[in-house]
C-alpha cells in the first residue's frame, strides 16, 4: 500500500465530531514499515490529538523511531497543513529533510521539508548549558 493510500484509508477511522474534520496520516520509518494515524477529538476541546501524534504513537509502539516519510490527507480547500505542534512532533523523529506531502482528498498536494516547514526547530543542542 502507498504512503497515500495508507493515510487515505485511516482518515475515515477518525473520530471527529466536533470539528467534522478528519484527518489521515501516514509515515513511513527507514526500516520501511508504515504507521497510520487519525485525529482523535474529544469533548474536552484540548485533550483532542492529531492524526500525526496518532501515526508517531503507532510508530514508537512498534518499535520504529526514524521517520523517512510523511502524507498527511484532509477534505480540505487547500493542502493540509500539520499544526507548529505536530511540526515539532515530527522533528523529533524525523531529520529536516524528511519530505512531508500535504493533500487534500482531490489530490491537491503541496510538498515540503520538515525544515521548510519548521525553520528554528527547537533541538535537544539548545539545551546544552542546562
Ligand atoms: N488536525 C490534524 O489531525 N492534523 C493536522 O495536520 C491539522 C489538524 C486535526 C485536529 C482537529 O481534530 C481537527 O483537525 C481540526 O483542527
Amino acid at each position: 500500500m502507498s504512503l497515500l493510500d495508507a493515510a487515505t484509508e485511516i482518515r475515515e477511522r477518525a473520530y471527529a465530531p466536533y470539528s467534522n474534520f478528519k484527518v489521515g496520516a501516514a509515515i513511513r520509518a527507514t526500516s520501511g514499515n508504515v504507521y497510520q494515524g487519525c485525529n482523535v477529538e474529544n469533548v474536552a476541546y484540548p485533550e483532542g490529538t492529531c492524526a500525526e501524534a496518532g501515526a508517531i504513537a503507532a510508530m514508537i509502539a512498534a518499535g520504529d523511531s526514524e521517520i523517512e516519510e510523511v502524507v498527511v490527507i484532509a477534505d480540505s480547500p487547500l493542502p493540509v497543513s500539520p499544526c507548529g505542534g505536530c511540526r515539532q512532533k515530527l522533528s523529533e523523529f524525523g531529520k529536516g529533510d524528511v519530505k512531508v506531502t500535504m493533500t487534500t482528498l482531490e489530490g491537491n498536494a503541496q510538498t515540503m521539508t520538515l525544515a521548510e516547514l519548521l525553520p528554528g526547530v527547537f533541538t535537544q543542542a539548545h539545551m546544552d548549558n542546562a
